[in-house]
């Protein structure tokens, strides 16, 4: 099989929803991704408002489905869509793409054993990125397989992805599922965290806008703390949590309830195999 050139050739985008549209933008407004309206392809049937907007400013063609003479020269493609449309997708771009060209999804669940049954003979990257991509602040987590092994291929991805925020390496894909329940479903865990904040700050008598402030004021702040700490390597989530935490004080005293009996750390626990469990379960049927 000859190796794509995955540098120079032509990138098709199969699917710009939410994440696929993270993805297109980032690689235009930066233009990290080295891509223009010669060298990225849009396939979307139901192109939103943004997307025609992003597709007009940038003279991106976006097309319902990729046709033979929109895959010439494509020697990357991302994959976008839900999960349950890419067999019969998979069916139609396997019959179009170049041989060899490289295929990235981020479809969650979809395993790299299943899509090398669509692509055969292609190198596949499989990642799992999660929602704070949209603003480059994301992690994405990626596995190749066994034609994707060389380094070139994972470079060419790690360009394409890093457009949504750090991307880490695995090399067991059971941690796939792992990673979804952390990474990948993570943030609602921190949003929920967040609107049970602001409730219990209005049931404690604030002003629901000013509870609502406070409590994503305190996430995002507490977030970027965290950040610094873990970059600077100066401070751990458990060290930041011990310094704002004087004994007897106000924060003791609700750390204890979140402690009680297992409490938060166990429920946190219980979550993640929760989410880990249904991870294996959906890609079990892929
Ligand atoms: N959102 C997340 O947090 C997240 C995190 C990690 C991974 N993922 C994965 O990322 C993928 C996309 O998720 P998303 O949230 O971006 O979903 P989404 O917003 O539903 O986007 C999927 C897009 O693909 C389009 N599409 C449908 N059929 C198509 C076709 N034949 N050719 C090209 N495009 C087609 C859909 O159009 P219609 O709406 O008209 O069907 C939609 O615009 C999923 O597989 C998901 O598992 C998502």
């Amino acid at each position: 099989m000859p190796a794509a050139d995955t540098q120079t050739g032509k990138v098709a985008l199969i699917g710009a929803g939410r994440m696929g549209l993270a993805l297109a933008a980032g690689w235009l407004r930066s233009r990290r991704g080295g891509l223009d309206g010669d060298t990225l392809v849009i396939i979307e049937p139901n192109p939103s408002d943004e997307l025609e907007e992003l597709s007009t400013r940038h003279g991106i063609k976006v097309l319902p489905e990729l046709t033979k003479s929109a895959a010439t020269g494509v020697d990357r493609v991302v994959l976008a869509v839900k999960p349950q449309a890419i067999p019969a997708i998979g069916e139609v771009l396997a019959t179009r793409l170049p041989r060899g060209a490289l295929i990235i999804s981020i479809l969650a669940g979809a395993g790299l054993i299943g899509l090398g049954r669509l692509f055969p003979g292609h190198p596949i990257i499989r990642a799992m990125p999660n929602t704070p991509g949209s603003i480059g602040k994301g992690i994405s987590v990626a596995i190749s397989n066994l034609d994707a092994d060389p380094p070139h291929f994972r470079a060419a991805a790690d360009a394409l992805l890093k457009v949504l925020g750090a991307v880490e390496w695995v090399e067991d894909e059971r941690m796939m599922d792992a990673v979804t329940a952390v990474s990948g479903s993570g943030p609602a865990y921190v949003f929920l965290m967040c609107e049970a904040l602001a409730r219990a700050g209005e049931a404690e008598g604030l002003p629901p806008a000013l509870a609502e402030k406070l409590a994503v004021a305190t996430v995002s702040g507490a977030g970027a703390l965290l950040e610094d700490g873990h970059k600077r390597k100066t401070a751990d989530a458990a060290a930041l949590r011990r310094a704002v935490t004087s004994p007897g004080g106000t924060t003791q005293a609700a750390l204890d309830v979140m402690m009680a009996g297992g409490g938060l750390p166990m429920l946190v626990r219980n979550a993640v195999s929760a989410a880990e469990r249904q991870s294996r379960k959906l890609g079990s049927t892929f």
